[in-house]
């Protein structure tokens, strides 16, 4: 059941929602008293996993959309206005990883890459900006990653290239709207165990990953959902145009993990 929580009488939307980072921010936030709306592009997990938290007794609701097709995007900004009559956190979140070198990148696939992630946050962004500022009072709240805006990864420079233009955008975004109700920041994550994650890795790919984060774990989305929590609060108020990094230590790394010898 949600609780009374800080959230209570607000409506959050996340996109990318049906599972992974995307599922537990949307489920923090139902459990502390959002009315929350779960986007994502497949039904069938979206479906599960909506009836899932609405057996728990949350109030959700799932709304198939591309966040990449204006169209879809706007469609899904009127149903879940049309809700509650109200938006107070938008959580773009959803995205694809892709590997490709910079040789063999194809124009298609790198398309693919920025018109998900980074464009479909935008159009998320743009959708229900009028409404935010009609009330003035929002939180936007994207998903980033340490990947582009910290660290690389080889073969994934379309990945890295989105992840870090969206900081430009959370600025870009912040600025404009800063004095009229509206926070605008970003959460960056390390290593996280989600499914779109896990194809990456084959056991001893992952005890080294974990070996290399020196909290000596990946991630769980619920974590990640904690950070987003705070931005989306209203306690966080002052603070926009911001990226909080959630990696477990990983970036802080100099030197292979036991090295120096000290
Ligand atoms: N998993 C990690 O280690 C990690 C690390 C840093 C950042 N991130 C970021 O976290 C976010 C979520 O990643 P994840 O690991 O949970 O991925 P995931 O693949 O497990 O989940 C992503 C969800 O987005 C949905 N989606 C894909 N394209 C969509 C579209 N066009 N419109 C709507 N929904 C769409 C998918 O169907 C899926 O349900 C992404 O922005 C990702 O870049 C992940």
């Amino acid at each position: 059941m949600a609780d009374q929580g800080e959230f209570a009488g607000q409506v959050a939307v996340v996109t990318g929602a049906a599972r992974g980072i995307g599922f537990g921010i949307a489920s923090t936030l139902a459990r502390r008293g959002a009315s929350t709306v779960l986007v994502d592009v497949d039904r069938a997990v979206l479906e599960a996993s909506v009836d899932g938290l609405a057996g728990a007794g949350l109030t959700v609701k799932g709304v198939v959309a591309d966040v990449s097709s204006l169209a879809s995007v706007k469609t899904l900004a009127t149903e879940t206005l049309a809700w509650k009559g109200r938006i107070d956190i938008v959580c773009p979140n959803a995205a694809v990883f892709g590997s490709a070198s910079i040789v063999d990148m194809t124009e298609a696939e790198w398309d693919r890459l920025l018109s998900i992630n980074l464009k479909g946050a935008f159009l998320t962004l743009q959708a229900f900006m009028p409404a935010m500022l009609e009330r003035a009072y929002g939180r936007v709240v994207i998903t980033s990653s340490v990947t582009g805006t910290r660290t690389a990864i080889p073969n994934m420079i379309h990945y890295a290239t989105t992840k870090a233009g969206l900081l430009g955008m959370v600025r870009a975004a912040a600025l404009e709207t800063a004095g009229r109700g509206i926070t605008v920041n970003a959460v960056a994550p390390g290593h996280v165990m989600t499914e779109g994650a896990a194809s990456l890795y084959d056991p001893e790919f992952l005890a080294a990953t974990e070996n290399h984060i020196p909290m000596g774990r990946l991630a769980t989305s619920d974590e990640i959902a904690d950070a987003v929590a705070f931005f989306a609060s209203r306690r966080a108020g002052y603070i926009t145009g911001q990226s909080l990094v959630v990696d477990g230590g990983l970036t802080l790394r100099e030197y292979p993990a036991g090295y120096p010898r000290v």
